[in-house]
């Protein structure tokens, strides 16, 4: 089966095909993804007419282990009854589309918000792969930013700054800014981890930023200077020619990696339409890669001037 790649943005992004990814178990072709995903770092597949079930079974084909503790099981029963498979609607468990006070709702538009996938957990999130089944007539895109060319841009003396440190990610944070509050029992639950801020990503080799809107604070700093430093990152990293859009058709699949980009929704007529999603996601078993970077000479501070 023949699989290529047509580059969509100018920094990332490959439309992958034309490929059926249910029938696809050749070692070949799996690594030929892989390697697309080193690359170009999101890939997106047109007309896949998967079930939940070959969903399941692709993704670890590709990634290995699945990821079970993506956030929403602290406060509901995953619709299908499986905590692999990640229910991205705005329906709640008897189908039908959630009150605009419905608890659920005011958690999943948390997702709105900057984030890499389970950052906040221990292992993160490293693919997602997310599944149209139901799109909404307006709106309801996802966009992506690449933080290895966010990383790239920044500055020398930014770049010698953040090697080395580390972040608290906690979603009772990001969820908080939104004003939701978790209940103890949820918090307890939900206690965060911590990762360095510049990641290398292996076989490519790059660097990226690993900062979400779930990343709370700097570890060994102020939270005061933390928070205003990851917020200059964040705001760097999601200028307009970093980030690429996606417009859903039903039968795409998507796929990320958590590692080197973040991603958000953007808002439609949620109380009126239903979108339904699938996402899978595997875990990032971190390695050599989660190992705080050393910084080159060629990083180390320079002349002073903006650190943006
Ligand atoms: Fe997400």
């Amino acid at each position: 089966m023949g699989l290529m790649f047509k580059q969509l943005h100018s920094l990332f992004v490959g439309d992958a095909g034309p490929i059926e990814l249910r029938r696809v178990h050749d070692e070949d072709t799996l690594a030929a993804i892989r390697a697309g995903m080193d690359e170009y770092a999101v890939l997106v597949f047109h007309d896949q007419p998967f079930t939940d079930d070959e969903h399941l079974a692709f993704a670890q084909r590709l990634d290995g282990a699945l990821h079970t503790k993506l956030g929403s099981a602290a406060i509901q029963k995953n619709r299908f009854g499986n905590e692999a498979l990640g229910d991205i609607s705005n329906l709640g468990s008897d189908g039908e589309i959630l009150k605009s006070d419905d608890r659920r709702r005011a958690y999943t538009l948390g997702n709105r918000l900057w984030h890499t996938d389970a950052s906040f957990q221990d292992p993160p999130g490293r693919y997602s792969m997310l599944h149209a089944k139901v799109i909404p007539p307006v709106g309801a895109d996802t966009e992506y930013a690449d933080m290895r060319a966010a990383y790239d841009a920044l500055p020398a003396e930014t770049k010698a700054l953040i090697q080395g440190l580390r972040v608290h990610h906690s979603i009772a944070y990001s969820r908080q800014t939104l004003g939701f509050d978790f209940s103890k029992d949820e918090e307890e639950a939900l206690k965060g981890a911590v990762y360095p801020l510049v990641r290398t990503i292996p076989r490519s080799g790059r660097r990226a930023l690993y900062v979400a809107s779930h990343a709370s604070r700097i570890i060994d700093w102020p939270v005061p200077e933390g928070r205003l430093l990851l917020r200059d990152l964040i705001e760097h990293a999601t200028q307009r020619q970093f980030v690429y859009r996606h417009t859903w058709r039903v039968g795409d699949l998507v796929i990320w990696d958590n590692r080197c980009t973040m991603h958000r929704a953007t808002p439609f007529e949620d109380t009126k339409h239903p979108r339904e999603l699938r996402r899978v996601t595997t875990l990032d078993m971190g390695g050599p890669e989660m190992a705080p970077h050393t910084p080159q000479p060629s990083e180390r501070p320079g002349k002073a001037g903006s650190l943006l």
